[in-house]
């Protein structure tokens, strides 16, 4: 399972990215603003963090534009995938691009109509919002689920990315659901290695240690 940074905050993933464990990175232009400076140049810094996928969303709302758009993010790095909203002119724009040969990132995925409209527009990840549909009450760890019945039943190739994770359990549901991928803030990343009684447990052997009278090895 492919586990990306959700934030464009390059200090943040170049901090997590030491891990080895970050396969790739999602913005959208919330988190792109939130970071601040250049837009363009923000990516290519964490292109050059990351050896891995890095979604990059277009601000068009036209098929045409969004093409454009998406052109001129996959010139700044191989390893971008353009973003682009769960419209019917999203959706022309993706299909334009993958037959172009340029990966995609259809967002702002809500239903499992929506994720089959998706791939076959030929998107290379669909992106179900989990944390935004449970806000309003409703399953998101659910559509993971049937999205993946779906992708299963009908040989889809496209990558499920869960997103919009607000807890430690949300990406453990949608590994458990088969998600390829989830997006996760750092701050959750962090929380996903912290365990208390891991660090009660080094603390103790520790200590027994050196009470021992021992020291480095
Ligand atoms: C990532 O691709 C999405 O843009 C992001 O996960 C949305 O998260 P939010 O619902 O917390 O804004």
């Amino acid at each position: 399972m492919m586990l990306f940074l959700d934030t464009a905050e390059t200090d943040v993933i170049a901090e997590r990215a030491s891990t080895g464990l970050v396969d790739g990175v999602t913005t959208n232009p919330s988190l792109a603003a939130k970071a601040g400076g250049d837009f363009f140049e923000g990516l290519k810094a964490i292109c050059e963090t990351i050896d891995g996928p890095i979604s990059a969303e277009v601000i068009a709302t036209d098929a045409h534009n969004m093409i454009a758009e998406g052109k001129k993010l996959r010139a700044i790095h191989d390893n971008i995938v353009v973003k682009l909203p769960l419209t019917f002119e999203g959706l022309k724009a993706c299909r334009a691009l993958t037959d172009d040969g340029h990966p995609t990132n259809v967002t702002l995925c809500f239903s499992v109509a929506q994720a089959l409209m998706a791939a076959k527009a030929g998107a290379t990840f669909v992106s179900p919002f989990i944390g935004r549909l449970d806000d309003q009450g409703e399953d998101g760890l659910g559509l993971i689920e049937d999205i993946r019945m779906l992708y299963d039943e009908h040989g889809f190739a496209t990558y499920i990315l869960a997103a919009s994770i607000r807890s430690m359990e949300h990406v453990e549901g949608s590994a458990l659901a088969g998600a390829d991928a989830c997006t996760i803030p750092p701050k959750i990343f962090d929380a996903m290695i912290q365990h208390d009684l891991t660090d009660n447990g080094l603390d103790a052997f520790l200590k027994d240690w050196a009470n021992a009278g021992k020291g480095a090895l």
